[in-house]
C-alpha cells in the first residue's frame, strides 16, 4: 500500500511538472526565433545555486562536471545517481526561478539503459529538477523517447561528449572531418525527433555548430561552439577561475575568484595570528 502510494504520488508529480513545465519549456524554445539568446551555467550546491537563479541565469545544470570539479575525480563517470541526486537537492532548493536541469551520470543510463526512464523520474521526484540532460552514446535514442514519453523534458548533448570521449579520440575537437560531422548532424536531427527541447553542441567547430543550429527548430546551446548557437553553457568554475586546471580555449575569465579568495583568506590568517580578529564589532559585550 504505501509503495503504491509513493509511486501515485510520483506519477502525480510528473505529471504537475510536464503541464507546469511545458508552458516555460515552449518560451526556452521560442527563444530560438525571438531571443534573446539562452544562459547557461552549472551549480552543484545551494549557495551557488542561489546566485545563478538571482543574478538572472535562464537554466541553471546539476552538471556531472562535478565528479572533476567539485569532488576532484579524473573522470565523470565516476559520479552515480545517489551523488548527482545529493548534490541536484541542494540546487533545486536555491533556485526559485530558472529552470533545474539534472544531468544523467553514465550508471543512470548507459550501463542499463532500461534504467535511464527510472532514473530520470528519480531526478523529478525526489531532486526537484525540472528537466534532465543525457550525452549521445549508441543507445541514446532509446532513452530519450522513454524519457520524454513520460513526460519529462529532456536536453540531448553531442560533439565531445565526456562520458565517452576515451571512445572518441579523447578530449578533443570533435566533427573536424565530413565523416565526423556528419554523424553529429544526425545524431542532432535524432535527437530533436525523439522529443529533446535543446541540444548542447560540446566541442564542434564553429561552421558544424551554425550548420546543426540552422538545421534544428529547438535550441543548441554551444560549449566550445563558437557565436552561432541559441545559447551557452559553461561551468561556473571555469568562468571565475575557481578550478585548477588548465582552462580549455573556450572558458573565458569572468573573474579571478581564486585570487580573491587567497586574498581573503591570507588576510584573515594574519588577523588572527597578529590579534586583529576579532574586533569590537565582532565580540559580545
Ligand atoms: O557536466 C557538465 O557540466 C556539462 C556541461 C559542460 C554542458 O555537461
Amino acid at each position: 500500500m504505501v509503495i503504491a502510494g509513493h509511486l501515485v504520488s510520483g506519477v502525480r508529480r510528473i505529471r504537475h511538472i510536464a503541464m507546469e513545465q511545458s508552458e516555460r519549456i515552449q518560451q526556452l524554445i521560442s527563444r530560438k526565433r525571438s531571443g534573446p539568446k539562452i544562459t547557461v551555467l552549472t551549480a552543484y550546491d545551494y549557495p551557488v545555486a542561489v546566485i545563478l537563479d538571482n543574478a538572472g541565469v535562464d537554466i541553471v545544470l546539476v552538471g556531472d562536471s562535478l565528479a572533476n570539479v567539485a569532488l576532484g575525480l579524473d573522470s565523470t563517470t565516476q559520479v552515480g545517481m545517489e551523488v548527482m541526486l545529493h548534490h541536484a537537492k541542494a540546487v533545486s532548493r536555491g533556485v526559485k526561478r530558472a529552470l533545474v536541469v539534472g544531468d544523467m551520470p553514465f550508471e543512470g543510463y548507459q550501463l542499463d539503459v532500461s534504467n535511464a526512464v527510472l532514473n530520470a523520474k528519480r531526478f523529478i521526484n525526489e531532486a526537484g529538477c525540472q528537466a534532465v540532460k543525457l550525452e549521445w552514446f549508441d543507445r541514446c535514442l532509446e532513452a530519450v523517447q522513454g524519457i520524454h514519453e513520460a513526460g519529462i523534458p529532456v536536453m540531448g548533448h553531442v560533439g565531445l561528449t565526456p562520458q565517452t570521449a576515451e571512445q572518441h579520440g579523447g578530449f578533443k575537437v570533435q566533427g573536424k572531418d565530413e565523416g565526423t560531422a556528419m554523424k553529429i548532424i544526425d545524431a542532432a536531427m535524432a535527437l530533436e525527433q525523439a522529443g529533446c527541447f535543446a541540444i548542447v553542441l560540446e566541442c564542434v567547430p564553429t561552421l558544424l555548430a551554425q550548420e546543426i543550429t540552422g538545421a534544428l527548430d529547438i535550441p543548441t546551446i554551444g560549449i566550445g561552439a563558437g557565436p552561432h548557437c541559441d545559447g551557452q553553457v559553461l561551468v561556473t568554475q571555469d568562468m571565475l577561475g575557481l578550478y585548477e586546471r588548465k582552462h580549455p580555449k573556450f572558458v573565458k575569465l569572468y573573474a579571478d575568484m581564486k585570487a580573491e579568495m587567497y586574498s581573503a583568506i591570507q588576510r584573515y590568517i594574519e588577523e588572527v595570528k597578529h590579534g586583529e580578529f576579532p574586533g569590537p564589532e565582532q565580540t559580545f559585550h
